[in-house]
């Protein structure tokens, strides 16, 4: 699903350049379940950016579902991240005078999808997220791991394949970070692919597979860098 080789990001503020990522070598076959862990300021958020076409590399080569994505046009990463990835951010990201059903509506909206189907698919995910109740609540009138359930369900209006998620329960209190773990389990038992930054090692622990970032390069178990991750490698096959 995912192949990077050699994949570096240099961020250009003013004078100033920084290489946030290098050396990086990532496989991901289609359905796997990864976390991604690091101190702070490795590049865990900018590796995500690249991976979900929010951003593209300095250097190197990206393919993504078999499609290279590494030099596309903004527009072209548009249609790419709106088929192929739903994002799930910490500070949960929605609309906040919108209700719980028209967050999750407007992404579908924007896809053109017709008004009967699209009403039905709405009611379908926040069912799917527990929050069949709960359509016609604001963000204010929901909990932290409600609002998360409300990102979840609007990350998957376009049935995305693969899911990215950024530190998701980082402002949540254990009970319902566990729940919203146990939704991302659900997604990656019915074949989705799911990559979660964390700094819960429980979470980690909980995944196949842990990539470990430190100043912008992946490190093994030994704390050296490795300049290749496959699942192989990983000892997964
Ligand atoms: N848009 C940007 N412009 C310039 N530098 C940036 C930009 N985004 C990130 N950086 C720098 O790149 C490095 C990696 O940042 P990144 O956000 O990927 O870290 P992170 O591992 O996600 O950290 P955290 O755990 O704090 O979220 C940091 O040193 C950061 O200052
Ligand atoms: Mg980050």
């Amino acid at each position: 699903m995912i192949s990077m080789k050699n994949i570096r990001k240099v961020y250009n503020t003013g004078k100033v350049s920084f290489e946030a990522l290098r050396d990086i070598n990532l496989e991901v076959e289609d359905n796997e379940y990864i976390a991604i862990v690091g101190p702070s300021g490795s590049g865990k958020s900018t590796l995500m950016n690249l991976i979900g076409c929010l951003d593209t590399p300095s250097d190197g080569e990206y393919y993504l579902s078999g499609r290279k994505v590494d030099s596309l046009t903004a527009n072209e990463l548009a249609g790419v991240r709106n088929r192929e990835v739903g994002f799930v951010f910490q500070a949960f990201n929605l609309l906040p005078y919108a209700s719980a059903y028209e967050n999750v509506e407007l992404p579908l909206l924007f896809s053109g999808m017709r008004s009967k189907k699209r009403k039905k698919r709405v009611v379908d995910l926040l069912n799917r997220v527990g929050l069949g109740e709960k359509l016609q609540n604001k963000p204010t009138e929901m909990s932290g791991g409600e609002m998360q359930r409300v990102a979840i369900a609007r990350a998957l209006g376009n049935d995305p394949k693969l899911i990215l998620a950024d530190e998701p329960t980082g402002n949540l209190d254990t009970k319902s970070g566990a729940e919203i773990i146990k939704i991302f389990d659900e997604l990656w038992e019915t074949g989705h692919t799911v990559i979660v930054i964390t700094h819960d090692m429980n979470i980690a622990n909980h995944c196949q597979r842990t990539i470990k970032l430190k100043d912008g390069m992946i490190y093994n178990g030994n704390g050296f860098p490795v300049k290749k991750q496959t699942a192989s490698a990983a000892g997964l096959n």
